[in-house]
């Protein structure tokens, strides 16, 4: 039986998959730290998963990742609230809308100031604690974009790409002294950042990903694609060759 969870932080989790992921953790029984910027969103999603529960087991965080130097004392503040901490889920992202013949350095430095700088910023904190105790599950939540160089939004596709790499880094370094480190690929998932897109292949709920999720990381999976069937796509996409990928309008 993997190890269950029972303190977490998730960043970025008043809606779509971080909230999903903090609710599915409540449920387990798990006292989690949710943070993201909307504090309204985040005390409503709290106040219901407690309410729910019928203790407080949800602690919300008000926190922009963006803001990187207040992140060491608000690492220490949690983990001391808490009472300790078993994963970090690192699920803050943008996908702000590009058009095709866009190239907007302002929307870019934003995908990985969020999506890449945050993650870093927040893993760096987790890891020092996990490597001193020999223990702990870091969990990135990237995506199937960043597995090749897609013309769609060149930014959010490198902001995966580089996100992927350093788990990857961290995950060698840290494997070896008892840290799980995932990077977690979901395909397309009915959220806020998918909103309005049509024809998306095998669609599925926040709260089915985030159940997958939670069960990747408890059985300390490497990488998990979400749903499962993308890790074949994911396969024929990452082997066909550049001459060929730059025609396919993907
Ligand atoms: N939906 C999909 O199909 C899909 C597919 C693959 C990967 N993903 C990834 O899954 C993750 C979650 O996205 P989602 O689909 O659940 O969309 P979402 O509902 O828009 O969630 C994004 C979360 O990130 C938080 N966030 C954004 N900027 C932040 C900042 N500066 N500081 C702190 N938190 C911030 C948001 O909270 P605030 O706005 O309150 O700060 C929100 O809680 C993202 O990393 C996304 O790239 C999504």
């Amino acid at each position: 039986m993997p190890d269950k969870i029972t303190k977490a932080i998730v960043v970025g989790a008043s809606s779509g998959i971080g909230a999903a992921i903090g609710e599915r953790l409540v449920t387990q029984g798990a006292q989690v730290a949710l943070l993201a910027r909307r504090e309204e969103e985040l005390y409503a999603l709290c106040n219901r998963i407690n309410e729910h529960r019928g203790e407080d087991l949800a602690l919300p965080v008000v926190h922009d990742v963006r803001e990187r130097k207040t992140i060491p004392g608000l690492f220490q503040d949690i983990t001391t609230r808490l009472g300790g901490l078993d994963a970090i889920f690192f699920t803050a992202g943008v996908m702000p809308h590009v058009e095709p013949d866009e190239y907007s350095t302002d929307k870019d430095a934003l995908m990985i100031e969020v999506n890449t700088i945050g993650a870093m910023a927040w893993f760096n904190e987790a890891s020092k604690r996990f490597e001193r105790l020999n223990k702990g599950r870091i969990v990135g939540i990237s995506s199937i974009a960043g597995d090749r160089g897609r013309r769609r939004n060149p930014a959010y596709s490198t902001s995966k790409a580089a996100m992927n790499t350093y788990l990857e880094s961290l995950r060698n370094r840290l494997g070896v002294k008892g840290v799980s480190v995932t990077t977690i690929k979901p395909g397309f998932v009915d959220t806020a950042m998918t909103k309005g897109m049509s024809g998306l292949l095998w669609m599925i709920s926040p709260e089915k990903a985030a159940g997958k999720i939670v069960r990747a990381a408890e059985k300390k999976k490497n990488t998990a694609y979400v749903p499962g069937q993308w890790r074949l796509v994911g396969t024929i996409i990452r082997s066909i060759p550049s001459f060929l990928f730059k025609r396919l309008n993907i």
